[in-house]
């Protein structure tokens, strides 16, 4: 018996005889909207060690001794000196290993990784170093070496390599570790194994074999989430990241291009937003940039939507206007917006065109889009925003410009600014919600009133926060599920939505749910990873109506926990409705399809279904795989198809024509 069937049985066990069957009326005959290839997206944000320690495929935590304690995450032993004069000009610091004095003693430096380094058997690992001997003459040599400090065996290390240093000038050293032992929480050990003084500066360990293998590379498995959701926009870096506490710190997208020895360190404004969760190690290094994200985005065929910073520091943290830029003095903001563009598509021999060619792709990205502030609120915003608009337009008509409605989903600033966004002329307006679950029962029919003639919109950050449930709960996903039946039907006005955030390290969070949880070697997809990847994989081309008793079933008083949407996919032919069922009834259903013409419904579709008996139930390391999209068989009579929906459960059908 398949694990569906169980669940019905059970539920009609449970909860007795059903209600009224319910007909949703799919009408085939008129084909509306086309849905945008960029309707269902990723948000990515430097949040819960979602880039360095996470996506970024980097194992060393401060590997150029830069954080402000120079030497955060390591631990030092014997003769070792931290200097400033070394030949990376955004990052001077490195360590001098000298000779102990005792051929006992010895000197040399270890690296915890984040949460420690996760390594797995047989699989290579690429350290590298930057290495000179400061006294020249001779060779110097240093043995590295992956240890397991918590080991009872009789040596901690398990995999060591020798390197030879041979120049008094600088130079990059590389060597491959291949451990016969799978370690989650291994450390990285360097020792001074030669009389000769050498010096070290940016120390560096990378899977070898990283996401379409390149260099300086992002963790695979993590990269293999993404790309298995078939992101069609892929917005990028925040949040709140790209404001920064001071303008200061903002995310600078210059410093984030080049050679990536050379990329300053960053403060990671998480490390310290809440202070119930303090990660006081946690620091950008600017490893996982523009250029990686440009690349990575058209590598998963994603439109990428930068969101750039305005001009504002983050406001929720701000004392007041004076920490942001004088609304007569954006210009250094602006020419970077205009400099970013110019990043992507100008031509290889153009200023930053050039830049990008240098770093591997002279060809141009395609940047079609570009958002301007993050939730930024109030007058002060537009006052900003605007002469930014002005000058993009000016440079790049056809750049997409996207302005933000603030943090909230309704209330006095959203309802400010969604009209100034009309006034501009953004493209898109950039919604932004986390909410309970009552938020999204209610709001089915969200779009169906939005102005068609003003900007589009761009629900960039959403995501159910259940009441007192802050975890990945199925119920959450489920509420999700019905919330996007809303945004597909208004497929016209809504062209992108985008869960936040993305990633979170299961030792390293600060903000949960999440999409995608991980750890040093495991990754954990979401119920609403799950739900994202069911729109993203049948988003179809076009808006078919559906109803309910003629009405947008939308889960509204009498539609019995109810919401549905349909599309058509031009390109198989198929038609796709999605059903969630909110309640805790078995509901028998019937999608009649009107408007068939000539064609007859194939017998045969699919039904793929998402459910779980515990709405609390999440998906966990132990268990990765609780919740997950259930695929079967379904049969229709030619023009309809009848079946029964589990309690608290998704479904989508798919059926094409003969
Ligand atoms: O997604 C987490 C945070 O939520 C984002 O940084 C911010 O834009 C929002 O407040």
């Amino acid at each position: 018996m398949n694990k569906y069937l169980i669940v019905l049985l059970t539920a009609a066990a449970v909860c007795g005889a059903t209600a009224q069957p319910r007909e949703f009326t799919v009408d085939v005959s008129k084909p509306g909207a086309e849905i945008r290839p960029t309707m269902y997206g990723l948000f990515f944000e430097d949040i819960n060690f979602a880039a360095d320690g996470g996506l970024y495929g980097e194992l060393v935590k401060n590997r150029s001794f830069e954080f402000p304690q120079r030497l955060m995450g390591w631990r030092t032993f014997g003769n070792v000196t931290l200097r400033e004069d070394g030949p990376f000009e955004n990052n001077p610091h490195y360590v001098r290993l000298g000779d102990s004095g005792h051929r006992h003693r010895h000197t040399g430096i270890e690296n915890e990784g984040f949460f420690g380094i996760g390594v797995r058997a047989g699989q290579q690992y690429r350290f590298s170093v930057w290495a000179r001997l400061p006294e020249g003459g001779g060779t110097g040599k240093v043995r590295v070496q992956l240890v397991d400090n918590s080991s009872q065996g009789e040596r901690q290390d398990f995999v060591t390599q020798e390197i030879e240093i041979a120049s008094a000038d600088w130079r990059q050293y590389e060597v491959i570790l291949t451990p016969e032992t799978t370690n989650p929480k291994a450390a990285l050990r360097i020792t001074l194994a030669g009389a000769a003084t050498v010096d070290l500066e940016h120390v560096s360990l990378f899977p070898a074999d990283t996401w379409n293998g390149h260099r300086n590379g992002l963790r695979k498995d993590l990269a293999q989430a993404l790309a298995d959701l078939s992101p069609g926009v892929f917005r990028f870096p925040g949040g709140c990241i790209v404001e920064g506490t001071e303008l200061e710190n903002r995310y600078d997208w210059k410093k984030s291009v080049g050679p990536v020895e050379n990329r300053p360190l960053n403060e990671n404004r998480w490390h310290f937003t809440f202070a119930h969760r303090l990660y006081p190690d946690y620091y950008q290094s600017y490893g996982l940039g523009f250029y990686e994200y440009f690349v990575l985005s058209e590598e998963l065929g994603a439109e990428p939507l930068p969101v750039l910073n305005c001009g504002m520091a983050c406001q929720y943290q701000c004392s007041g206007i004076h920490d942001h830029a004088d609304e007569c003095d954006l210009e250094e903001f602006i020419q970077d917006a205009l400099d970013l563009v110019e990043f992507a598509n100008g031509p290889a021999t153009s200023t930053w065109g050039s830049v990008r060619a240098g770093m591997g792709h002279p060809e141009p990205f395609g940047l079609k889009f570009i958002a301007i502030g993050n939730e930024q609120w109030g007058e002060e915003y537009v006052v900003r925003l605007e002469p930014f608009i002005e000058r993009i337009r000016a440079v790049y008509p056809d750049i997409a410009i996207i302005g933000g409605s603030g943090p909230g989903s309704e209330g006095a600033e959203f309802e400010y600014l969604w009209p100034e966004m009309a006034r501009l002329k953004v493209d898109l307006v950039d919604e932004h919600f986390y909410r309970p679950e009552q938020w999204f029962l209610s709001q089915g029919a969200r779009y169906d009133g939005y102005d068609r003639k003003g900007p589009k919109v761009f629900a960039g950050e959403y995501a159910c926060h259940g009441r007192g449930k802050k975890w990945n709960h199925f119920n959450a996903a489920l509420l999700e599920a019905a919330f996007l039946t809303g945004v597909e039907r208004n497929a016209d006005i809504v062209h992108m939505a985008t869960y936040a955030p993305l990633f979170a390290h299961y030792e390293g969070w600060q903000w949960r749910p999440d999409l995608i949880w991980f750890d040093n070697l495991g990754v954990v997809r979401t119920a609403s990873y799950y739900v994202q990847q069911l729109y993203a994989l049948n988003k179809g081309t076009h808006v078919i109506p559906v109803t309910l008793d003629g009405r947008p079933a939308t889960g509204a008083e009498g539609q019995d926990g109810l919401f549905a949407s349909a599309v058509l996919d031009a390109d198989s032919g198929e038609y796709v409705v999605k059903v969630a069922n909110t309640s805790d009834q078995v509901r028998e259903i019937t999608l009649a399809f009107k408007g068939l013409k000539k064609k007859a419904l194939a017998r045969e579709g699919t039904v793929t279904t998402l459910s779980s008996e515990d709405p609390d139930l999440e998906n966990t390391v132990a268990r990765p795989d609780a919740i997950v999209p259930v695929p079967t068989a379904v049969a229709t009579d030619g023009s309809s198809l009848t079946a029964t929906l589990a309690p608290n459960s998704f479904a989508v059908y798919r059926v094409g024509v003969e």
